[in-house]
Formats: structure tokens, C-alpha cells, sequence
């Protein structure tokens, strides 16, 4: 596991970019602990980390609003904005997140991303 940040650097409800292994992963400090997905967004790869949490459980991307469930990477609702861009959700179906392990110990926030 790859030590990504300490524990007391993300406040509740931050969220913090980060480049491993040539992959863009979005870490999330939720109430219960921390998570970890893919930071693209498999609808047009925009980045999450600049997206909203919404109700402390879901991020909603920036672009066309797509929801995901931060802790399971769930799609909760596909892009619906602005009105019209369900025509090219034909061509680009929905997606869940790909999320990677991660645990605490000692104040250090670790993540497994093999
Ligand atoms: S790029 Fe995320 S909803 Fe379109």
C-alpha cells in the first residue's frame, strides 16, 4: 500500500487529487473514513476532484452532473445536464467508478492500487 497523505490533512468533506502509478485517483474524507476512485469520469473524463459532494455520500461530476456513490463507485445518475446530453448517452453508457482499498494506521492514509 502507498502512503498518499496524513490523516489530519483532509478536512471532512475534502477531496484530493492524485497522480499514482500514471493514474488520476480522487481521495475523499467522509465521516466514516476515507475512500478512494478513479478520478476520471467515465462519461467524458472530467476530473471528480473538481466536482460537488452531495448529502456527504455522493460526488457529482462538474460537467453534466453524473452522481456516483463515493464509497461502492455506483453510478446513482448519469449525465443529465445541461438538457439534451442523454442524445450522446446512447453513445456513452453508464458507468460505475473503480475504487481502491484504503486504510489508516499511525496517522498515515494508505491506498492499494494494484
Ligand atoms: S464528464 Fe462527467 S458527467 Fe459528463
Amino acid at each position: 500500500m502507498l502512503k498518499v497523505a496524513m490523516e489530519n490533512e483532509l478536512a471532512l468533506h475534502q477531496m484530493k487529487e492524485l497522480k499514482l502509478n500514471g493514474e488520476s485517483i480522487v481521495l475523499f474524507r467522509l465521516k466514516d473514513g476515507f475512500y478512494a476512485t478513479q478520478n476520471k469520469c467515465p462519461h467524458l473524463f472530467a476530473p471528480l476532484h473538481k466536482g460537488k459532494i452531495m448529502d456527504g455520500e455522493r460526488i457529482q461530476c462538474k460537467f453534466h452532473r453524473a452522481e456516483f456513490d463515493i464509497r461502492s463507485g455506483k453510478s446513482c445518475k448519469w449525465a443529465n445536464f445541461p438538457p439534451g446530453i442523454q442524445m450522446l448517452n446512447m453513445v456513452r453508457g453508464e458507468k460505475d467508478l473503480r475504487t481502491f482499498p484504503v486504510k489508516v494506521e499511525n496517522g498515515e492514509v494508505l491506498i492499494d492500487i494494484n
